[in-house]
């Protein structure tokens, strides 16, 4: 094509691709120019909306940096997240269920003996031993998994939010040993908002989108010779299981925190 026509456009920005040896890359960005395209028809989206988008994904890129990812934050709040969690752990022999990562994970948190708080001095909260097993599809422990949990104060922040908390509050590395139990000290998990002044909140509140997240404990599972799991515990009955504003809430993962109690069984996926 050498003269532009709205029919013809998307199949020749399609064909300018062709010299691309990356067969995966060509589908990819084919996908991705069809689907703008037809977004644009679909709406008849005007120059003025497409400069606000544009502004828009400018703002949330520079609203990033080491400690803040909002364009994880788009995703996780769009859904995009958790459908891709969707097509890449399809479970169903019963393993526990994946969720999202969300912005907060980082990497380097202490290795502590089984048993240990990770709250530190951390003010308020309800204590609770969090509690269980690792093991296989049949039930057998695995030894030497690792459980990487993080989570909130009880102010609703992590560490990386709050320059009142020490650096890695509220996190650990947990192995398990030859039975595959494990257990840990934290303080109950609070719902809490993800973080609305960047332009991910303007737009939750253009939506007349409220910004919680039910309480939860975040998990990354691993052990050789497994899938690794990234994934939540929520807390039973918190009121905002059914509106999770990063829509992550699998019913499989809500769990009983009572008593200062709360027990968990994961079940890992032999690779
Ligand atoms: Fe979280």
């Amino acid at each position: 094509m050498t003269r532009f026509s709205e029919d013809a456009l998307t199949e020749a920005v399609i064909a300018r691709m062709a010299a691309c040896d990356n067969a995966r890359l060509r589908l990819v960005l084919a996908a991705c120019v069809r689907h703008l395209h037809a977004l644009v028809q679909e709406v008849k989206l005007t120059e003025a909306e497409w400069l606000q988008a544009i502004e828009f994904l400018t703002a949330t890129g520079q609203k990033c940096d080491e400690r803040r990812q909002e364009f994880i934050l788009l995703s996780d709040t769009l859904g995009v997240s958790m459908m891709v969690d969707a097509v890449n752990h399809r479970k169903p022999g019963g393993e526990t269920e994946s969720t999202v990562m969300g912005p907060f994970y980082v990497t380097g948190a202490p290795d502590l003996p089984m048993g240990a708080t990770i709250a530190g001095q951390t003010d308020g909260g309800e204590p609770t031993l969090v509690s269980g097993r690792v093991v296989d599809g049949e039930g057998q422990p695995i030894e030497a998994a690792v459980l990487d949990v993080w989570q909130t104060a009880p102010n609703g922040f992590y560490d990386v939010q709050d320059p009142s908390q020490p650096e890695f509050n509220l996190r650990g590395r947990f192995r398990t040993g030859a039975d595959g139990t494990y257990s840990f000290r934290t303080l109950k998990p609070v719902s809490y908002p993800v973080p609305t002044d960047g332009p991910v909140g303007k737009m939750l509140l253009a939506l007349g989108r409220h910004p919680y997240r039910p309480a939860h404990l975040h998990f990354i599972v691993s052990a050789p010779g497994f899938e690794p799991v990234t994934t939540h515990l929520f807390v039973k009955g918190d009121p905002y299981l059914d509106s999770d504003a990063v829509f992550g809430v699998k019913d499989s993962l809500v769990t009983d925190f009572e008593h200062g109690l709360a027990s968990y069984d994961f079940v890992l996926k032999a690779v």
